[in-house]
């Protein structure tokens, strides 16, 4: 799928499709309006004739429009009824039009969406919306059917029409952006949806290592089950004694920064499956615990969108890969382990295993002498009850760590929302037995859990991503979301600035 940018009007540039947005009740934008006009009225007729619906991401096709265009086809959006869209209509927008592109005929089109006024956006986050809008609507993952059956006509070249020389320069930014995280997003979507079989822990060290052929700026180092045992390594070892498949720790280094910039490290979760253990979970939708590695999916496509862009930061990647399996072998409730930190971990449920792989990984991040570290993960089932699938838990021991975060989350509209870190919650992870127990008992399992977390982050500003809700879809649209790359990659970016 290819994007272009190219300034002109839209009654003069030729093209299979032109596409323009009209908001209700009846009111044309500057493109559509030169449509009406070179077409003899027709956009308006059809409007009084309700033939065109204005409802925001609605289409309408029209073939053959008369009068003297250039266009083979028009495609006219819906836009609502307001005069100034927010971000989220405006992707609902994009997305809807590549959905009816790549339904229809054309395989080509140029479109006029990038003229529509959005609060508070500038061009260039129009191109690049529309952009990552477009990949995410088209995407499908296909690489395990044995008969793809592609769109019989697809959508190969969107063209983005501009006003003048200066508007093309601007888009042209948006656009090459957008197809960095558009390309991150696709990779965290890939790496989500593989089911556990194909989806190891060596297959993502695997992964790693082909992420570096892309992208000579990414260094990839993998520590094996011995060298996590070398540095005491126990709460993450623990979890992998119940798997066949050894654990591995990915480490990704892209050094775009100055040599004396501390680097901004992230923490994927990569549970490769998540059985629960001996903590055994329920068999209903147990599938879905393949995507329990979708933090360090997130990762990946977050290392590959800043590698691609180039940014000027330092930045470091770091994995803990793993499944957790019930065997002879493994880990029993009750258990105590001791963690790199050399706090020791009283293992009362075998399914919170995601701390317990992160906080060795974390005390590791400390040798990077970071600025900041952020891990992401798919923690917990009580985030999903508490947030739903619109938003990530946010936990942070820095508030402007924190707000920095939320506010990319606002400008990428891949949104978190903040919940506290208070003393009091803290209480619920005493143990009798050890320093801390895994869980802390019923109420508030999310913030509970970045309890745990921050007992390991002391020595550095840190934020928690609880992304159990949004990383992957359930039901019909079944598949993983490739959330929340869009809001670290605006999260690095706007450190650029
Ligand atoms: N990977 C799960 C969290 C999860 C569950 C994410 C369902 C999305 C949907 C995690 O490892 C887990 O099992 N957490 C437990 C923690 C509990 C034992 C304290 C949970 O949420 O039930
Ligand atoms: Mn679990
Ligand atoms: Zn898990």
């Amino acid at each position: 799928m290819d994007f272009n940018v190219k300034t002109g009007d839209s009654d003069k540039l030729r093209s299979a499709c032109v596409v323009v947005g009209v908001s209700g009740p009846r009111r044309l934008s500057p493109a559509a309006l030169r449509l009406d006009k070179a077409g003899r009225g027709q956009l308006g007729e059809l409007l009084k004739s309700a033939d065109i619906d204005t409802e925001c991401g609605k289409t309408t096709l029209i073939l053959n429009p008369r009068g003297r265009i250039q266009a083979a086809r028009i495609l006219v959006v819906g836009c609502g009824k307001d005069r100034h869209l927010t971000p989220q209509d405006f992707t609902r927008i994009a997305a809807s039009t590549a959905r009816a592109l790549q339904s229809g005929s054309a395989t080509e089109a140029i479109s006029f969406l990038t003229e529509l006024d959005v609060e508070d956006r500038d061009l260039a986050w129009k191109a690049q919306r529309i952009v990552e809008a477009t990949r995410d609507a088209l995407y499908r993952f296909d690489e395990l059917k044995s008969e793809t059956r592609p769109p019989k006509r697809p959508l190969r070249k969107l063209t983005l029409a501009v006003a003048d020389r200066e508007a093309l320069a601007i888009a042209k930014v948006g656009v090459s952006r957008g197809t960095a995280i558009a390309n991150g997003i696709e990779l965290a979507r890939v790496l989500g949806n593989r089911p556990g079989n194909l989806c190891t822990p060596s297959d993502l060290a695997d992964q790693a290592a082909a992420l570096k052929q892309d992208y000579p700026a990414l260094k990839v180092q993998v520590l094996e089950e011995r060298a996590m045992e070398k540095l005491g390594m126990g709460a993450l070892l623990s979890v992998s004694r119940g798997s066949r498949q050894p654990a591995k720790l990915i480490i990704m280094r892209y050094s775009g920064g100055a040599k004396e910039d501390r680097p901004v490290v992230l923490v994927g979760k990569g549970v490769t499956f998540d059985s629960g253990g001996i903590s055994i979970k329920p068999g209903a939708a147990m599938d879905e615990m393949k995507f329990d590695m979708c933090g360090a999916a997130s990762v990946f496509g977050t290392m590959s969108a800043v590698a691609e862009m180039g940014l000027p930061i330092n930045l470091v990647g770091i994995v803990p890969a793993t499944e957790n399996l019930p065997d002879g072998d493994a880990s029993k409730p009750g258990d105590v382990v001791t963690s790199m930190s050399g706090q020791t971990i009283e293992v009362l449920n075998t399914d919170a295993e995601g701390r317990l792989i992160l906080c060795d990984a974390l005390t590791y991040a400390d040798r990077f002498k970071p600025d900041v570290v952020v891990d992401i993960a798919t923690l917990t089932g009580a985030c999903v009850v508490a947030l739903g699938h619109h938003t990530t838990g946010l936990l942070s021991n820095d508030q402007d760590l924190a707000d920095e975060l939320l506010e990319a989350g606002q400008a990428s509209g891949d949104r978190a929302w903040q919940l506290p870190l208070w003393d009091e919650y803290d209480e619920q992870i005493n143990s009798n037995f050890a320093d801390m127990a895994n869980i802390g008992g019923r109420g508030a399992g999310t913030i509970t859990a970045g309890c745990f977390l921050a007992r390991f982050t002391k020595d550095y500003r840190w934020a928690h991503l609880d992304i159990a809700g949004v990383a992957w879809k359930s039901g019909k649209d079944k598949g993983a979301t490739g959330r929340p790359v869009q809001l670290l990659t605006q999260f690095l970016v706007q450190r650029c600035s």
